[in-house]
């Protein structure tokens, strides 16, 4: 996808979205574990063991809650202040997990820093221009070996409003030079909207050196 004004997509001003929204109605809350992570995990036998998992992008961090609830160490991390003011103070008793504020592009996260990473929907509202800064920053901070799982919105998704959308060539293009992408699936992005958008769920290793 070339990125002329023509495909250039608007997005929230994310701060005052969790400032002004509850997180229940926003199209992508979902209360549950995602089930394409959740059937990843199951079928790769990964279990927590002292891992450590970032959500990235965790805005209403159910994701992050359910994978503190499988025992994994985790870090929850979003640009929006209020998003992780609200989380903070809501999942308060919940140790295993911590909530920081963190413009991926500009990280203050580690290098090699963790075992996995789950983008569920932050990768897709992420402008062209940065793809590939983004690709770096996971790169630098995903231990060699480490998992990027990734829920975006698929080319087969009719609908023309929301996120850039997807096929699963374009992410082989984008992901092929630093990751094996090791399956692509197509699936549905679970939230508040009906019907669910077509979805890609992918999972890649990092390969090579940072
Ligand atoms: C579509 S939402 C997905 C939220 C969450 N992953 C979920 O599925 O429930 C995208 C999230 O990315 C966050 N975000 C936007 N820019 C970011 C950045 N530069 N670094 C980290 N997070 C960012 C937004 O605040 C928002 O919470």
């Amino acid at each position: 996808m070339s990125e002329s004004e023509s495909t250039r997509k608007d997005f929230p001003d994310w701060e005052n979205l969790y400032k002004s929204q509850r997180v229940e109605t926003i199209p992508w809350y979902n209360e549950r574990f995602d089930s394409d992570l959740e059937r990843e995990l199951d079928q790769r036998k990964i279990i927590a063991n002292g891992k450590k998992f970032l959500d990235l992008g965790t805005g209403p961090a159910t994701q992050a809650i359910w994978l503190a609830k499988r025992g994994f160490n985790v870090i929850g991390s979003d640009l929006a202040e209020a998003a992780i003011n609200r989380a903070r103070k809501i999942h308060a008793s919940e140790k295993s997990v911590n909530f920081i504020v963190d413009d991926i592009l500009n990280t203050k996260l580690r290098s090699n820093e963790f075992d996995y990473i789950f983008d569920k929907g932050w990768f897709h509202v992420l402008l062209p221009r940065d793809r590939k800064e983004y690709i770096n920053k996971i790169k630098k901070i995903l231990k060699d070996n480490g998992i990027l799982f990734l829920k975006c919105f698929s080319d087969k998704e009719p609908m023309q409003e929301g996120p850039y959308k997807f096929s699963q060539k374009e992410i082989r293009d984008l992901f092929n030079e630093s990751f094996k992408i090791d399956s692509i699936r197509e699936t549905v992005y679970q939230g508040t909207l009906d019907p669910l958008p077509k979805a890609l769920f992918v999972v890649m290793i990092k390969s090579g050196q940072t």
